[in-house]
């Protein structure tokens, strides 16, 4: 058993989960399942990226305080997670206490190898704005092509990359004004000395570490290397520098995002996980992090930060005495219907704007699983594509090989067993479990899917070959359901971290458990088979569903404003302030205000009294999503008999923040009417679906 410390890049608390960010996640959430599935201990950190000047500027705008902007980000952004299966073990934040003590550690660690200095350096001013201006802040024309309207550090037509300095008329995005050129002192860590230019090549073309493209990639860094500004000038939201040295400057945003994995990671342990799993930061530091630690390092993270974690990352962990990561693994960008994602063509996808669609988001997994290797490639999620995979792949395939199966066995009375069991159907399956584990460990999810779809097709079409239907209790048909539903065992175990719920629902409606990955593993023990239940179905998508993902996008709203003073919960983005097209009358609200309150029906799957709290019962509740939610409420007054719950279909504040209520965290509210003991929860028939929204 291996323990590893897994982590996916921290997004920006600054806007909505898209699409871009799901590819990242689904490929973690994807290779930790099946870590786990194989028996190791993994723990998968992430945090919301919560400093920089974009936040800064963004809550300003919507006129609230940056962490209270960051934090109603971070909690929106956990939540979309969640509803796509996606299991971190910790959605922390990298503005925490812990952060603060880490970032100043490993600055404090640079400072005491003299690995860092002072520069004075010339950057564009905006003195209306009375801000130095970051590369994205200026727009200007490219001094190479004279194309106009680009940022400040590369041209989007001739991909020329410049310092903003070089612009022709740049002018402040937020102002439009031009701005001045001004000097500041900054902090530079001196990356080029040569013991730690040696850490670096060294972590970089050790083995295993990365693939050999990306490592060449890489080496091209390497000889080039510059000393690293890690230093910015207040308006900032970050950590104020605590060195005397640099006076009124605060952290850059990339030196404490990487260390909010570690961050993260130790409020994990000593806060977040289950008893059993807790550690004391020391023991932490000495199972996952120093020198030598037995704990395995792994990132994931998309082509576009390679060099702050390739170059700059191992240098900042070898200063601070901690080990280097064992693996990065890089995956390239998102495409849509072959084209970069861009808001005006609606390609710019939300990833609540897929949820909305009504379309599963296991399909989404399974579609980004198919296309993924281990390589930095970019991912195309073509529409067409999407739909015909789906339809091939796992509805014609797969989901209706197990619904034929299950029939042809039913008509038994009572289990189903066989001595020889059909060969071909057995050597497929002895063949595909190794080469998918394999395939796993490689992140080669693209050839897991390959794998499941020709062991599903084997499996097809010794159905169609032997007919069973014809004589479904005759040994020699027999013998092949009786493979065939073992195979179906099989392919959930290789299916499971792909597809959880489906591979769960699969598994049982055949009564195979899911049992560890060992590398021996044969499904075939002799034990007969018996369907429990009607195994999962996948419905056919057709192509006005799919569709619908790019015209809503293109009528998406704009992103919700923080409201000052509103809940954190309340999502936001890109705010502008647009007048109000009526004046707003005290105490009404405008449709897009009742619109902000998501309301879904739930089902009550089980209700119980919380312990020492009269008033309090604790309910799990499907509301359509992979895992049920916890609820508490003051309802226990009005139901002496919390069993008398199960099974109504309630409604559930769906998007409310979760709150701690007696050491429950509490993911959601319940309507209901009256005061207890006279109350009554609001309740729909059954008829309407657990996740339908109530408008
Ligand atoms: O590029 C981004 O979205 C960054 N917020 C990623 C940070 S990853 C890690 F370093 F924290
Ligand atoms: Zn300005």
């Amino acid at each position: 058993m291996t323990t590893r410390l897994v982590t996916s890049a921290l997004p920006y608390a600054n806007g909505s989960i898209h699409l871009g960010h799901m590819v990242e996640h689904v490929q973690t959430d994807v290779y930790v399942r099946y870590l786990r599935s194989i028996g190791d201990d993994v723990t998968w950190i992430c945090a919301a990226d919560a400093h920089g000047t974009p936040i800064e500027v963004n809550a300003g705008k919507a006129g609230v305080p940056p962490a209270q902007f960051a934090e109603a980000h971070r909690q929106e952004q956990h939540r979309t997670f969640q509803a796509f299966g996606i299991a971190h073990d910790t959605y922390y934040t990298t503005d925490s206490p812990e952060n603060r003590a880490w970032a100043y550690r490993i600055y404090d660690a640079l400072k005491a190898r003299g690995l860092i200095h002072k520069r004075s350096v010339e950057q564009l001013y905006c003195e209306h704005d009375q801000r130095f201006l970051p590369d994205r802040f200026v727009k200007g024309t490219c001094p190479k092509c004279a194309t106009p309207e680009q940022y400040g550090d590369v041209c989007e037509k001739c991909g020329t990359t410049y310092d903003p300095r070089e612009l022709k008329d740049p002018a402040c995005v937020l102002c439009m004004r031009p701005p001045v050129v001004r000097s500041s002192d900054h902090a530079y860590v001196n990356l080029r000395r040569p013991e730690v230019a040696a850490i670096i090549q060294g972590w970089v073309e050790a083995e295993g570490h990365l693939e050999p493209a990306v490592r060449q990639q890489v080496k091209g860094w390497l000889a080039d290397l510059q000393d690293w500004c890690i230093t910015r000038d207040a308006p900032y939201f970050g950590f104020p520098v605590n060195d005397a040295d640099f006076p009124g400057k605060f952290l850059y945003v990339w030196l404490d995002a990487p260390i909010g994995y570690l961050s993260s990671g130790e409020h994990y342990f000593a806060a977040e996980a289950p008893p059993e799993r807790r550690l004391t930061p020391e023991a932490y530091r000495a199972r996952y992090l120093d020198e030598g630690a037995p704990a395995r390092l792994e990132h994931v993270i998309g082509k576009d930060i390679l060099r702050f974690h390739a170059v700059f990352w191992p240098a900042m962990l070898w200063a601070a005495g901690l080990k280097r990561p064992d693996r990065m693994v890089v995956h390239g960008h998102l495409t849509v219907n072959g084209e970069k994602m861009s808001k005006s063509r609606g390609t710019f996808i939300n990833a609540s704007t897929y949820l909305e669609s009504g379309l599963d988001p296991e399909l989404l997994r399974y579609f980004f699983a198919a296309n993924l290797s281990a390589g930095p490639s970019d991912l195309d999620l073509s529409l067409e594509e999407f739909r015909n995979r789906i339809n091939a792949d796992l509805a014609n395939n797969v989901a209706n090989l197990a619904s034929r199966v299950a029939a042809l066995l039913q008509r038994a009375t009572g289990p189903v067993g066989s001595a020889a069991p059909d060969p071909e159907v057995v050597s497929a399956v002895r063949e595909a479990l190794p080469l998918a584990r394999r395939a796993y460990g490689e992140l080669q999810l693209r050839e897991v899917v390959r794998l499941v779809s020709q062991l599903a097709s084997v499996c097809n079409r010794r159905v169609q070959e032997s007919k069973p239907w014809e004589n479904p209790t005759g040994p020699a048909e027999q013998a092949v359901l009786y493979a065939i539903a073992k195979a179906l065992g099989a392919l959930a175990l290789m299916l499971q971290p792909i597809l959880p719920r489906f591979a769960a629902a699969l598994a049982n409606a055949y009564g195979l458990p899911l049992p560890t990955w060992t590398e021996w593993l044969d499904p075939f023990d002799g034990q007969p088979v018996a369907v429990r239940e009607k195994p999962p179905q996948i419905a056919r998508l057709d192509q006005k569903q799919v569709e619908k993902l790019i015209t809503s996008s293109a009528e998406a709203p704009k992103p919700a404003k923080v409201a000052k003073g509103a809940s954190p919960a309340e999502g936001a983005g890109k705010a502008t302030a647009k007048p109000a097209a009526e004046p707003p009358v005290f105490g009404v609200i405008q449709y897009e205000d009742f619109a902000r309150v998501e309301l879904r029906v739930g089902a009550v799957l089980s209700a119980a009294r919380v312990e020492k709290a009269d008033k309090l019962l604790q309910l799990s509740v499907d509301v359509g999503e992979p895992a049920p939610r916890t609820i508490v409420a003051g309802i226990a007054q009005a139901y002496p008999e919390p069993a008398a719950l199960v099974g109504k279909r309630i409604v559930v504040v769906a998007n409310l923040a979760p709150r701690p209520l007696r050491g429950i965290t509490s993911q959601g509210m319940l309507l209901a009417a009256g005061e207890p003991p006279n109350l009554q929860l609001v309740t729909v028939g059954e008829a309407i679906a657990p996740g339908t929204r109530v408008k």
